[in-house]
């Protein structure tokens, strides 16, 4: 099977999944911005540039594109890249809902039409951060970048992937089930979708070959009394261990 079979696959998963997202999406266009599994509050995790005016920004698998719209009411120029054609026309219609418009390209995040230094600021929040080859988007989104930009994402964490569940829907728990040597390319029995997790050392050494210097790796914890309505981990396992993290990396000068 060609090495890039991921991308057939995760558009299908994605433009079948898209309907499910729908109700979240519509949440997330209309909340102030919160992140991850359990909506820990912008204000305490603060990924975005408070004044973003004027700046060229990106989102690397935007799905309902809810993080572009938040950047663009922070003043940003906003662009969402999504390999679904089912998850673009939803991020349509939540424009067209919120009367907020800007460009919205169906394309690979691996590979998109921009020339060079197009870009200040790229995110991804579970888009291209766990659904692209970390081999390809990462060199990618350090090619968009202007000397000086910021690349921000959200993912699983290390530990999460080395102890989450087959299949997903039973809970984590303080046995590691896989080993964190080569992790790369993950296929869950009950998904049909493609992921993609590296280790950490794996992607500090990617970061900076492709001249993104880390500037921080934030370990996401539960708020209290945050809930979250996907079975693979529980509030406890969330509180001792981290079960998200966000890379902040900047281009360098
Ligand atoms: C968890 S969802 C979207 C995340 C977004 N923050 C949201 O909540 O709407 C992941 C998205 O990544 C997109 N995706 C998967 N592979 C992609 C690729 N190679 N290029 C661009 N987008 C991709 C999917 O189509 C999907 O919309």
């Amino acid at each position: 099977m060609a090495e890039t079979d991921y991308l057939a696959r995760n558009r299908a998963f994605w433009d079948s999944r898209a309907h499910a997202y729908l109700e979240a999406g519509e949440r997330n266009w209309s909340q102030e911005p919160s992140w991850g599994i359990w909506s820990v509050p912008e204000a305490k995790l603060g990924l975005l540039p408070i004044d973003m005016s004027g700046l060229d920004a990106i989102e690397l698998g935007c799905g309902t594109a809810y993080v572009s719209a938040w950047l663009a009411r922070r003043g940003a120029r906003p662009v969402g890249i999504d390999i679904s054609p089912e998850q673009l026309a939803a991020a349509r219609r939540l424009q067209a809902a919120h009367g907020l418009a800007f460009p919205l390209h169906l394309r690979n995040a691996e590979v998109t039409p921009f020339p060079d230094a197009s870009f200040d600021f790229a995110i991804s929040e579970y888009g291209a951060a766990i659904w692209c080859d970390p081999h390809r988007w990462i060199p990618e989104a350090a090619r968009l970048l202007r000397p000086g930009g910021q690349l921000v994402f959200l993912c699983n964490s290390n530990l999460m992937m080395l102890a989450m569940p087959e299949p997903e829907n039973e809970a984590a728990t303080a046995r590691l089930l896989r080993p964190q040597r080569n992790m790369h390319r993950f296929e869950w029995p009950d998904s049909t979708g493609v992921e993609f997790h590296i280790s950490h050392g794996d992607w500090i050494r990617l970061l900076r070959r492709n001249d993104l210097e880390v500037e921080d790796l934030i370990e996401v914890y539960p708020p209290d009394g945050a809930t979250n309505s996907y079975p693979f981990v529980d509030r406890a396992w969330a509180s001792a261990w981290p079960c998200e993290e966000v890379w902040k990396a900047r281009k360098r000068r």
